[in-house]
């Protein structure tokens, strides 16, 4: 038996997973046990969960492998450190970095709370975007395919791309710093007044409001060519004062990223938040997220041209674009596509895991990711005494009843908390930590915003859908079982799910199918006899917070919002029962 630890740490999104003889047994975000967004830490508790989930002993792991390595493109970063005084205060954190990566298994002992020495394994230093590209590949379900990770940047690399075929990933090229489309989309999230880590998303959705009127503009800003890109510096700063990530205890955060020259060509920065959303932000925001488009979807054609290949697997951070994702079919030769559902940093945990167990350990493939649900479970025990302890009464019903019970339930426009086996891995809610309302109701989405969410109301919520039905409502039948793939809504049936369709006709779908999740699909099916629509809105189960992870959370943010019913496990909870 070969067991090998993942771990994603002192980065966004910090991680662990636990490969067991090629197959993935658990895998989950910090975040979700500390209850800090995208937390940075050393993953303790992440590694704790996936020992016990797989009953393994500290002492049984044999390979660690941790989605860094302070030794890659060494002579890069010391180039990078004597450049200036800027440099060297990078170096400076990143010497701090490496010595704490270089004792990351003293601190995986202290954490376990076991001496080093009881600890027989190797240690493995993976670069993180082959972690990210790993992360992908080996768990898709191809023998080859053609492989492109793009963020913002990992160990001093901000886009690579390669070959996978069989056990083996070849590299083939890569952009460096100071060029990145992460830190491009970043900075212009940034210029428009969304300073937090994480707010891309939002911005994302803003685009659909606006028009792409400034791209003469954003050719200057990010230059493409083939498959390279650079930036025209001049409107950045990272490249003299870094772009190094901090965090104190609390959510990470980056510096400023945008330059004067940002402000020369596009006009005033929206300062805060505070200030109005002008026409012209919006159309800032379309123009950011069509010249990401053109550069990405060049990109893919020229990867597609070198390497002849029809299939593909994507990771990165910006393979979250579910935007760019939804177009590939359309505008590049790639016929099939792979994303794993932690495209982003918390993913590279379980890449790091794979790409030791095939690269390093030569092991066969063996191993498909087709759903998300590698987190915690909790006991019905343990959702009875979390409804006791906030003195709510619930009924006890058998499966069938809770799917025909919550169906009904929606179909009458309740909004529903759905709470069910185990937490999905990545930042989606895929129908285990849901909360689901109608999809047909104009209404809908003000509702969950004035109830529940209060977030920004540019934002879309998205449609979860019976794969089997996915050509009848979109435009594209390609599954998107990991809500990564934006399609447009049938115009004939834009009208029926108005809900969950965004302003530009489009929707950020999950492809469901029974396999998959057994439960959901059955409420969604149930959904679709009652209605004759095949699709729910879906929403993540948390208010301003990570996703909820325990009974006890999912009780919480019940109780604090507005919610008509919660379906935990089998246990049913209408409104009225809630104590005011
Ligand atoms: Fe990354």
């Amino acid at each position: 038996m070969t067991t090998i630890l993942g771990i994603n740490a002192y980065h966004g999104d910090a991680s662990a997973a636990l490969v067991i003889d090629g197959q993935l047994v658990a895998a989950v975000e910090e975040e979700r046990f500390t209850r800090l967004k995208h937390d940075t830490a050393f993953p303790h508790r992440a590694v704790r969960f996936c020992l016990d989930q797989a009953g393994v002993a500290p002492g049984d792991i044999d390979h660690m492998a941790l989605s860094r390595d302070p030794f890659a493109n060494l002579g890069m970063r010391v180039a990078h450190a004597l450049k200036d005084r800027a440099g060297r205060q990078v170096a400076t954190r990143r010497a701090g970095n490496l010595k704490k990566i270089l004792a990351a298994k003293q601190t995986l002992a202290d954490g376990l709370g076991v001496p080093v020495r009881d600890l027989k394994l190797r240690a493995h230093f993976v670069e993180h975007h082959l972690a990210h590209i790993a992360s992908s590949y080996y768990v898709s379900p191809f023998d080859q395919a053609a492989v492109l990770s793009i963020d913002g940047f990992g160990d001093m690399i901000s886009a690579m791309w390669g070959v996978g075929e069989g056990g083996r990933i070849t590299q083939r090229g890569e952009v460096a710093f100071p060029h990145s489309l992460g830190v491009y989309y970043t900075a212009v999230t940034q210029y428009l007044g969304f300073p937090n880590y994480g707010d891309e998303y939002k911005v994302m959705g803003l685009a659909s409001l606006g028009e792409p009127r400034y791209l003469d503009e954003f050719r200057r800003i990010v230059r493409s060519d083939g498959l390279g890109y650079d930036l025209g510096l001049e409107h950045f700063r990272h490249h003299v004062e870094g772009a190094a990530m901090t965090w104190d205890g609390g959510p990470p955060s980056l510096p400023p990223l945008w330059g004067p020259g940002m402000e020369a060509l596009l006009g005033p920065a929206r300062r805060s938040a505070d200030e109005p959303l002008e026409t012209r932000h919006k159309d800032i925001a379309a123009t950011l997220q069509a010249r990401l488009e053109e550069v990405v979807l060049g990109m893919l054609r020229e990867l597609h041209a070198k390497t002849g290949l029809t299939s593909l697997c994507l990771a990165g951070g910006v393979a979250l674009n579910c935007v760019v994702n939804g177009k590939i079919f359309d505008e590049t030769p790639f016929t099939d596509l792979y994303i794993q559902p932690a495209a982003y940093d918390g993913g590279t945990s379980v890449g790091a895991a794979y790409y030791v167990h095939h690269q390093k350990l030569k092991a066969p493939r063996g191993f498909e990711m087709t759903h998300a649900y590698w987190g915690p479970e909790y006991s019905d025990e343990r959702m009875r005494q979390a409804l006791d302890a906030a003195g709510l009464i619930g009924k006890e019903l058998p499966t069938a009843e809770v799917v025909a019970h919550t169906a009904d339930a929606l179909a009458e426009g309740a909004i529903v908390g759905w709470y069910q086996g185990r937490l999905e891995f990545g930042p989606r809610a895929l129908g285990n930590r849901s909360i689901l309302a109608d999809p047909r109701r104009d209404d809908m989405q003000a509702t969950l915003n004035a109830r529940i969410k209060h977030r920004e109301t540019f934002r879309p919520f998205a449609p979860a859908i019976l794969e089997e039905r996915t050509g009848e409502w979109f435009t594209k039948s390609h599954p998107s079982p990991f809500m990564l793939l934006t399609y447009p809504v049938r115009p004939e049936r834009v009208a029926e799910i108005p809900a969950p369709t965004h302003v530009d006709g489009t929707g950020r779908l999950q492809t469901v199918r029974r396999d998959q999740n057994e439960r959901y699909y059955d409420l969604i099916s149930a959904f679709a006899d009652r209605t004759g629509v095949p699709v729910l809105l879906n929403t993540s189960f948390n208010e301003n917070e990570p996703i909820c992870c325990t009974p006890e959370e999912a009780v919480d943010t019940f109780v604090r919002t507005k919610m008509d019913l919660l379906a935990l496990g089998n246990h049913m909870v209408e409104k009225g029962s809630a104590p005011d």
